[in-house]
Formats: C-alpha cells, sequence, structure tokens
C-alpha cells in the first residue's frame, strides 16, 4: 500500500522527509470515498477541518466499515512501521542534532493521546515531572477541510515525537491549503527559547508543499519545527481530504540539541483548551537548574 523507499529528506531547518506518489491514486480515491462517507465527525477545528480521531467510538466504526482506511491505519499502527520510519530519519540524517533524549521501551496499540479540555495547571498534572520511559503511540485523524481552513505557524504538542500528513487530493496552487514551512529569522547559535506559536514577523519562510494526491510527508516535532497551513480557497477545487497522524509519547519529549536539553514549559492560563492548543514552550536548561 506504501512505497516508503521513494520518501526523500529535503533541505530544511528540521528532519523532513517527503514523497509524491506514496500512495496510488486508485488507494486515495477509496480513502477519500470512505472519509466522505462518515457522517459522523468527531469536531471541527480551525475554521473548518472535520476529524475522525483515534480514539473515539465514532472513529472505531469508521474503520469497521472502512476498508482501505483500516489498513492504512493498522500499518501505522505498528511498532514495525514506526522502525522504519525511525531508521529512515537515522540513515537520512546522519549529522542531525536533535533527538530525543528518551527513547521508547514499548509501542502501545491501543493508547492515544486524550483530546479533552483543561487549563494549564490540569495540563501540568498531566504531564507529570517524570520524563523517562516513555510510552510510544500512533495518533491519526482522517480529515477534511473545507473552505476557510487555515492554521497559523505553530510546533506541534509536546508529546509528539514525529509527525506526518498524508495527502489525498490534488490542490491548485492558486486555492492555497499548501504547507508551508518556517524558520526563526534570527539566527542565534544557541536558543534559550523555542515558543509554540512564533510572531508572525519572527519567521521566514523555507519552503511551501502544495497538497498532490498521494503524496506523505513526516517531520521529526523539534522545538523548531515550525509550520502552518496557508487559508483553503474551495472555489473550483474539491475539498482537501487528509490524513494526518503523529508517532506520540505518553508524556512530553524532551529534546537534546547536541548538549543541551530543552524542556516543556506551560504558559499559566485559566482558560480550558484541547491539550494541543496550549501554548508550551521549549526552555533551555541551564546547567544551575540541574539536580
Ligand atoms: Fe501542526
Amino acid at each position: 500500500m506504501l512505497k516508503i523507499s521513494k520518501l526523500k529528506k529535503v533541505k530544511s531547518n528540521f528532519p523532513i522527509i517527503v514523497g509524491e506518489k506514496i500512495i496510488s491514486k486508485k488507494i486515495c480515491n477509496y480513502l477519500i470515498d470512505e472519509i466522505s462517507k462518515s457522517k459522523n465527525f468527531d469536531d471541527m477545528i480551525m475554521g473548518g477541518r472535520s476529524r475522525i480521531n483515534k480514539g473515539s467510538k465514532n472513529f472505531q466504526n469508521y474503520i469497521l466499515s472502512s476498508k482501505f482506511s483500516k489498513k492504512l491505519f493498522s500499518t501505522f499502527n505498528s511498532q514495525l512501521f514506526y522502525n522504519k520510519i525511525d531508521k529512515k530519519f537515522k540513515t537520512e540524517f546522519k549529522n542531525n542534532t536533535w533527538q530525543s533524549l528518551f527513547k521508547p521501551k514499548t509501542f502501545n496499540k491501543k493508547k492515544y493521546t486524550l483530546k479533552r479540555k483543561v487549563n494549564s495547571i490540569e495540563l501540568k498534572k498531566l504531564m507529570g515531572s517524570d520524563y523517562k520511559n516513555p510510552i510510544l503511540n500512533l495518533d491519526i485523524d482522517f480529515s477534511v477541510s473545507k473552505g476557510g481552513y487555515r492554521l497559523r505557524p505553530h510546533r506541534d504538542d509536546v508529546n509528539r515525537l514525529y509527525n506526518f500528513l498524508i495527502y489525498l487530493t490534488d490542490i491548485p496552487k492558486k486555492n492555497g491549503g499548501s504547507l508551508t514551512l518556517y524558520k526563526r529569522k534570527a539566527n542565534k547559535n544557541l536558543r534559550k527559547k523555542f515558543r509554540r506559536f512564533p510572531k508572525i514577523n519572527e519567521l521566514s519562510k523555507v519552503k511551501e508543499f502544495t497538497p498532490k494526491k498521494g503524496s506523505i510527508i513526516f517531520f521529526k516535532s523539534t522545538p523548531n519545527s515550525y509550520h502552518g497551513v496557508t487559508r483553503f480557497k474551495e472555489k473550483n477545487c474539491p475539498k482537501r481530504f487528509f490524513i494526518y497522524g503523529s508517532y506520540a509519547f505518553n508524556k512530553p519529549v524532551i529534546w537534546k540539541y547536541k548538549n543541551f536539553e530543552y524542556h516543556p514549559y506551560i504558559v499559566a492560563t485559566k482558560k480550558r483548551m484541547l491539550t494541543s492548543f496550549h501554548d508550551s514552550n521549549y526552555l533551555l536548561k541551564s546547567s544551575n537548574n540541574e539536580n
């Protein structure tokens, strides 16, 4: 179903591998058909993206009645496939200095990151303070976006190790909806802080990917992996069908860059929001903090 060997590294400030025609047009059409037939979606976010999320009852029903989605899901939801991707990154980015400090020992097929609304105190509790021995799991959603969908530049949630996107429709460039990669303008040798949501004027565009049917993008969810989606205009264009996923830990990933560690820091808020919407920054752990 997937031609992983066709994935190739692209030049960016963080590790990313991309490939076109990784999934055949025929299979893409079957997947679109299955998502289109879904009567129930779990939520709608970011101005027009409807999702069917791993972990929901709805997802279970969807998978039961969707042959091709089920096949894709079971391929991704395995230690074997994760190992392939991890190995691919290791060979493509031999000199990459961003690593997770703790290696996952086990992969749990049944686990998923809870999608619930919490304030920052509750979130800190959920995250805990022991970052060792993480358990790995797959998070995945089958999504369709209508016009208006966009994502401001951000870095993904702190518990994510790898993120991936599978595009099922060809979107003409003029219709937007392209994945844009950014980097910080100021080129410092050692950054003390990586904000979750940097200001747009602090960023410069590195690359833009127009969704192409059957293409896949994997990237390491490093503290500097800034990305966003330009506003999607639906005029004379199919809806934007895609699959989004991550290999995630059950706790925050501590990122190591050379000999420096970056730890997550949650910005205090009384507002209850989805864990993935919180303002969580990565801060350089200074040596005088060490215990
Ligand atoms: Fe993201």
